[in-house]
C-alpha cells in the first residue's frame, strides 16, 4: 500500500517505487500496488485525515509505504478541529504499530556537511526504538470549561514497555550488545516504570549492558558522543524529539529511514517531513524514502535487495548524484537520482 501523502511526500514515494520492478524481477516476486489518501491531501478530498478506505486497504496489505503528512494552513491555525497528523497517529494506533525503529548512521561521504565535527562521526552507528502508541500522545487530553487550562496526559503500563523492550533488546544482542534506557526517571512515574520494568527483564538476556540516561543529558550525548550509542529505547514524545536531533548528524535529514512495527501491517516511512516550501519543486532528497523501501525489503526478507538499495545510495552519494540539500554547487533533481538509483540496481 503507497501513501503519499503531503507536501514532498509523493514525489520521494515515486522515487522509491521506481525500484520495485527491477526488484520484483531479481527476486521473482510481483508486487502489487494501491495507493490511497492520508494526511492534508485525504483532508482537502473527504474531510478525514484517514478515510476508512485507506485503513481498510493498509490491513490487507503486506506492507505500506508512506511519504509525509503536514501542511503549514494547520500549523498556522492551532484551533483547527480536524489536522493531518491526527491521520498518521490513527494509522499508527489502529494497526498496532507500537514500535518505531530509526536507525541512524553515517555515511563518510557526508562527514563535510555535518554539523558535528569529523572526528566525532566515526563509528556513528545507532537505532532508537521509539514506542509509538502510548504515552502524552495518546493519553487523555482537555481543557478547562473556560479554555484557559490545558492538559496532556501521559500514561504507560508494564505491557506496552515490554513488548517494545524485547525488541529492543533482541536487537541489542545482534548488535554491539549496548542497550540505553533514555527516560526521566528523576521525575516522571512513567520514565520510573520504564526503568523497573526494563531493569527487571535484563536477567533473560545477559549479553546485553543495559545502561539508563536521562533525555536531557541523551540530547547532549546525542552530539558530543554519538558513537556511545548502540540501540537507544525510549518513550514516545523522547523518541520523536531525539530522532530529529539524531537526523542532522548525518549531515542531511533527507537521508534517515524508519519502520514502524507491531501487530499489524508494518509502515516504512523517511523520518523527514512533508518539507511544504519545498514540494512540487522536484527538488528533495528521495534517499530516506528509498532507504525505507530497504527496510521494507528487510522485512520480507529479501535481504539481498535490502543491500543493494543500501550500496547504490552509497555510490550515489560518491558519484555526486544527489539533491540540492548535499550539493549545492551541481544539484541533480529529485526524479533525476531515482533513475539513476533504478538504473545502478538493474545492473547489481
Ligand atoms: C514523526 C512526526 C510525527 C510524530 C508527527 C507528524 C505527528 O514528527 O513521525 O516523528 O510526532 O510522531
Ligand atoms: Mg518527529
Amino acid at each position: 500500500m503507497v501513501l503519499p501523502g503531503d507536501g514532498i511526500g509523493p514525489e520521494v514515494c515515486s522515487q522509491a517505487l521506481k525500484l520495485l520492478p527491477v526488484i520484483g524481477q531479481k527476486e521473482k516476486v510481483e508486487f502489487i500496488l494501491e495507493e490511497g489518501l492520508i494526511g492534508a491531501s485525504a483532508i482537502d478530498r473527504t474531510g478525514n485525515p484517514l478515510p476508512d478506505e485507506t485503513l481498510e486497504k493498509c490491513k490487507d496489505s503486506d506492507a505500506i509505504l508512506l511519504g509525509a503528512v503536514g501542511d503549514p494552513k494547520y500549523d498556522m491555525d492551532p484551533t483547527a478541529k480536524v489536522r493531518p497528523e491526527q491521520g498518521l497517529l490513527k494509522i499508527r494506533k489502529s494497526l498496532g504499530l507500537f514500535a518505531n525503529i530509526r536507525p541512524v548512521k553515517t555515511f563518510p561521504v557526508l562527514d563535510p556537511i555535518s554539523p558535528l565535527k569529523d572526528h566525532l562521526l566515526k563509528g556513528v552507528d545507532f537505532i532508537v526504538f521509539r514506542e509509538l502508541t502510548g504515552g502524552i500522545y495518546f493519553g487523555e487530553k482537555g481543557r478547562n470549561e473556560d479554555g484557559t487550562r490545558a492538559w496532556d496526559h501521559c500514561n504507560y503500563s508494564a505491557g506496552e514497555i515490554q513488548r517494545i523492550a524485547r525488541m529492543a533488546f533482541k536487537s541489542a544482542g545482534q548488535r554491539r550488545k549496548k542497550l540505553t534506557l533514555v527516560d526521566k526517571a528523576n521525575v516522571l512515574e512513567t520514565s520510573r516504570l520504564w526503568r523497573e520494568t526494563v531493569q527487571k527483564m535484563a536477567p533473560e538476556y545477559p549479553e546485553v549492558n543495559l545502561d539508563f540516561m536521562f533525555v536531557d543529558n541523551a540530547a547532549m550525548q546525542i552530539i558530543l558522543q554519538p558513537s556511545f550509542f548502540d540501540v537507544v529505547l525510549t518513550e514516545n514524545m523522547f523518541g520523536d524529539i531525539i530522532t530529529d536531533e539524531a537526523s542532522v548528524i548525518t549531515g542531511s535529514i533527507g537521508m534517515l529511514p524508519s519502520a514502524s512495527v507491531g501487530e499489524g501491517t508494518s509502515l516504512f516511512e523517511p523520518i523527514h517531513g512533508s518539507a511544504p516550501q519545498i514540494a512540487g519543486k522536484n527538488i528533495a532528497n528521495p534517499f530516506a524514502t528509498i532507504l525505507s523501501l530497504a527496510m521494507m525489503m528487510d522485512h520480507f526478507g529479501l535481504g539481498g535487495s535490502a543491500e543493494s538499495i543500501r550500496t547504490t545510495i552509497t555510490r550515489a552519494l560518491e558519484s555526486g548524484m544527489v539533491t540540492g540539500d548535499i550539493e549545492k554547487k551541481n544539484p541533480k533533481c529529485t526524479s533525476e537520482v531515482g533513475d539513476w538509483v533504478r538504473d545502478q540496481m538493474k545492473g547489481l
